[in-house]
């Protein structure tokens, strides 16, 4: 599965032998066979090109931190999906914005869940072209007006008005998430507007947590938290389903 960088034949091999081995090191065998095929089933599916990561490191950036931003890595679909579905109907609506969208994954997973409107927040032009060749070559998705991807840091970006999904693949950390977090509770309270954070590998939930938001639903495996859905604290649904 070649990548748009086209960094040469034993390039790509070695770091795909890199990557397959970390993913190892880190998973085991099984799970690392299960997240390999739904990644690749995804591109397959969609004729996209969002599988192989990016290291931070050789790519340049707009304004933003580096330190705090994590490589490009798609989202697992399974989890993406799993999560997206758990959403109430009426976010359907809502614009959805993938904060660090890389080359689009996220933004595909969100049209594939039936939204209409979406935007991507990506600092490493590169990537942001690639995630534009992904979106224009993807097949057999709902028909939307196509997705544009903001090339700036996500600590800078202003949400556009009204009921928001913000969706988080553990795009960054530290003070860049704490602007973001604080730009998000900002919209939530000044626009009295609905709006919910889809935040998978929630490194730093306590974030959220601390200045009241809530976690509406959850997935959980072995004691680790994979995925969550928080709302800020004046519109969380006393009703909504905590699921492990
Ligand atoms: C783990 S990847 C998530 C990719 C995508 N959201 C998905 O779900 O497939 C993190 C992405 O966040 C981007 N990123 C990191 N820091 C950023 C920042 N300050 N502003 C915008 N994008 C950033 C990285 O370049 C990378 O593409």
């Amino acid at each position: 599965m070649p990548d748009d960088s086209s960094p040469g034949t034993v390039a790509l091999g070695l770091k795909y032998a890199r990557f397959a081995l970390h993913t190892l090191q880190t998973n085991g065998w099984r799970r690392t066979m299960v997240n390999f095929a739904s990644e690749i089933a995804f591109d397959l599916k969609y004729g996209t090109r969002t599988w192989l990561p990016h290291d931070l490191s050789r790519l340049e950036t707009t304004a933003g931190s580096k330190t705090d931003g994590v490589q490009y890595q798609g989202t697992n679909p399974k989890l993406a999906r799993r999560l997206l579905s758990q959403l109430p109907c009426e976010s359907r609506s809502a614009h959805f914005v993938d904060y660090g969208c890389g080359k689009g994954r996220g933004l595909l997973l969100g049209i594939e869940a039936g939204f209409q409107r979406l935007t991507g927040v990506e600092f490493a032009p590169q990537l942001a072209v690639q995630g534009r060749a992904n979106l224009a070559r993807a097949k057999r998705l709902p028909p939307v007006q196509t997705p544009s991807i903001e090339v700036m840091d996500a600590a800078e970006y202003d949400p556009p008005p009204g009921p928001l999904v913000a969706f988080l693949y553990n795009p960054f950390r530290g003070e860049t998430l704490e602007r973001v977090v604080q730009n998000l509770t900002r919209h939530a309270a000044q626009s009295r507007t609905q709006l919910w954070v889809v935040y998978v590998n929630p490194q730093e939930l306590d974030r959220f947590i601390r200045i009241g938001w809530r976690i509406d639903h959850e997935i959980q495996r072995n004691e680790t938290l994979l995925g969550v859905i928080l709302t800020p604290p004046m519109i969380s649904s006393q009703s909504s389903a905590v699921a492990k």
